[in-house]
């Protein structure tokens, strides 16, 4: 894409660390609803995707889960994010799966925004998260370093504006642009059946603009937009611009999480190229 035709986008953030350390707890924080609270045994099994707006910026933020089963969820949350917030639990402080979340951020070459959570414990110790951090080399602002650090609770929302202007901060800093005029280019993120819908899949649109009607392919699977729909859903949207997670209705065949989701010129071409692909 030319430069005169990038725009400002959103940044897509990733929220990473180990199981229970309050992801999914920050992103309901941010959102103001309970996600956690509908959760099998209140542990993440998929990626989840949403934006929000807050003090007038938009971020698109990802969940993922901390289980030590999910190692792949991780790394391909890491591989379409701009940025990682790092959640550590404050009394439970660097665990094997925070260690796997640094190696996924570093493998992606993406900048780490550390948020210490549980602070609102009387065993947290958010000092002590600060310390074993340094031996992953990530050396917070207030121990002279320059990565991006907030105290925060998920449970009672201290600090949650502090971080996500920490995150703003960090956006700013990358000069986030994308061109929405053109065909959409995005990639799945999930993918599943749903009754009466036939496969639904979460794209997150990297460039371009997705409308309702385009053809497209995606992985093994193609189809044409049938509807947009939000996080919720049932909120239907006519287009998806840069930055905006999406889930599309209208596939042949399912897309695995991971393939890149590419807009054709029309639908028979698509399923062509897809056929192709299936061989
Ligand atoms: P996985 O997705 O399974 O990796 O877990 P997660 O990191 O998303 O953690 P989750 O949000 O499910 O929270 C785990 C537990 O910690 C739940 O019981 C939350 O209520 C609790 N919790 C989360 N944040 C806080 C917090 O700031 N303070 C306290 N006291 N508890 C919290
Ligand atoms: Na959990
Ligand atoms: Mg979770």
């Amino acid at each position: 894409d030319e430069p005169d035709t990038l725009l400002p986008r959103a940044p897509v953030v990733t929220v990473m660390g180990h199981v229970d350390h309050g992801k999914t707890s920050l992103l309901d924080a941010i959102r103001q609803t309970a996600v956690t609270d509908g959760e099998a045994g209140g542990i993440t099994q998929h990626i989840g995707a949403y934006q929000v707006n807050s003090a007038g910026n938009t971020f698109t933020f990802i969940d993922t889960p901390g289980h030590a089963a999910f190692s792949d969820m991780r790394s391909r949350g890491a591989n379409i994010t701009d940025i990682v917030i790092l959640v550590v639990a404050a009394d439970d402080s660097v665990k094997e799966q925070t260690e796997d979340s640094i190696r996924c951020a570093r493998d992606a070459g993406v900048p780490i925004v550390v948020a210490i959570n549980k602070c609102d414990l009387e065993t947290a110790d958010p000092s002590k998260v600060k310390t074993e951090l340094t031996q992953y080399e990530i050396l917070t602002e207030d121990l002279g370093g320059d990565v991006l650090v907030e105290e925060i609770s998920a449970k009672t929302q201290a600090g949650i504006p502090q971080l996500l202007e920490k995150v703003r901060m960090q956006a700013d800093l990358m000069d986030l642009k994308a061109n929405p005029s053109r065909d959409a280019v995005g990639v799945v993120v999930e993918a599943k059946l749903e009754k009466g819908l036939g496969t639904v899949a979460t794209v997150l649109v990297q460039k371009g603009t997705l409308k309702v009607g385009d053809a497209f392919i995606a992985g093994e699977a193609s189809g044409k937009v049938r509807a947009l729909l939000g996080d919720d859903g049932k909120t239907r949207f006519d287009s998806a611009a840069p930055s905006m997670p999406i889930k599309v209705v209208g596939f042949t065949g399912v897309p695995a999480a991971g393939d890149l989701f590419i807009v054709a010129e029309d639908e028979q071409l698509a399923k062509e190229l897809a056929d192709n692909r299936q061989r």
